[in-house]
């Protein structure tokens, strides 16, 4: 296989991915769909991408389906209360029906760690602030393991609204809320994401990779480390199991210890 081969195939199973997510649409930078549109011409590969964006200035290569880009939002707690008003009373999806709140996400607006879970429980929805129930002490307590407070880290869900008897967040439902976890990414900028559990994982790293094989590595986020670890209620069900996740949160602690270079 040569280089644009490569390129080409590489490209398709990110765009599989995302169907398998429930993507509709993918953002790409002018220059990437430029890039892209001359190789499969020449390699008249049917990838169907629109040419959407070409004359617009680049943007980031994250779907972001309205609303402001990420280029617009001012970084830290105004970017935050920007994208909190444009989720609104948000009906985008089903999940919206049956909660008692929108769990929006907590803590420092500039934190170097986030922390990502999958969607807010029962008690969540309660309260409106995420993991305050079982699996939230828990998490609190890893945190304070680290030697942080909770309040230092930013902590919020992909999905924003409470599934129903608790199952798992489905590929659409997650397709509509993930851009506004991609934009309070944006504008937190931390240098580290914990993905809490297999949904949390797989979708900010657009993988089907099982969490048994992601976690205890970093994968990138543009420029952003991510570290997948083992959900706490899962930990919960498998105490066993804390052990791997304190050997994450271990590579976690020492990456937020080294000093960060002024951007
Ligand atoms: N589990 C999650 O994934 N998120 C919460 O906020 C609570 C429990």
């Amino acid at each position: 296989m040569n280089e644009s081969e490569n390129f080409l195939s590489l490209v398709e199973r990110w765009l599989r991915n995302h169907r398998e997510l429930g993507l509709k649409e993918v953002y790409l930078s002018p220059r990437g769909v430029e890039s892209l549109l001359s190789l499969t011409a020449r390699k008249s590969k049917t990838i169907s991408l629109e040419k959407r964006g070409q004359k617009e200035k680049p943007r980031s290569p994250f779907l972001i389906a309205e609303g402001f880009s990420l280029e617009e939002l001012p970084r830290g707690q105004k970017g935050l209360d920007l994208i909190r008003k444009e989720l609104g009373n948000c009906t985008r999806c089903r999940l919206s029906q049956g909660r008692t709140h929108l769990v929006f996400g907590e803590g420092n607006p500039e934190a170097e760690l986030m922390f990502v879970g999958e969607g807010p429980g029962r008690e969540e929805d309660l309260q409106g602030v995420p993991f305050v129930g079982r699996a939230g002490q828990l998490l609190t307590k890893i945190i304070e393991a680290m030697g942080m407070k909770r309040g230092d880290v930013y902590i919020a869900n992909v999905v924003k609204c409470r599934p129903p008897d608790n199952r798992a967040p489905l590929p659409d439902e997650i397709a509509t809320c993930i851009p506004f976890l991609i934009k309070q990414i944006a504008v937190i900028r931390p240098k580290v994401i914990v993905a809490l559990g297999k949904i949390a994982a797989q979708a900010l790293l657009n993988t089907t990779e099982p969490i048994t094989k992601l976690r205890g590595r970093f994968h990138l986020l543009g420029d952003i480390l991510v570290m997948p670890t083992f959900h706490p209620a899962y930990l919960l069900r498998n105490p066993a199991m804390k052990r791997y996740v304190w050997e994450d949160m271990k590579l976690v602690r020492k990456e937020i210890d080294k000093i960060r270079v002024p951007s």
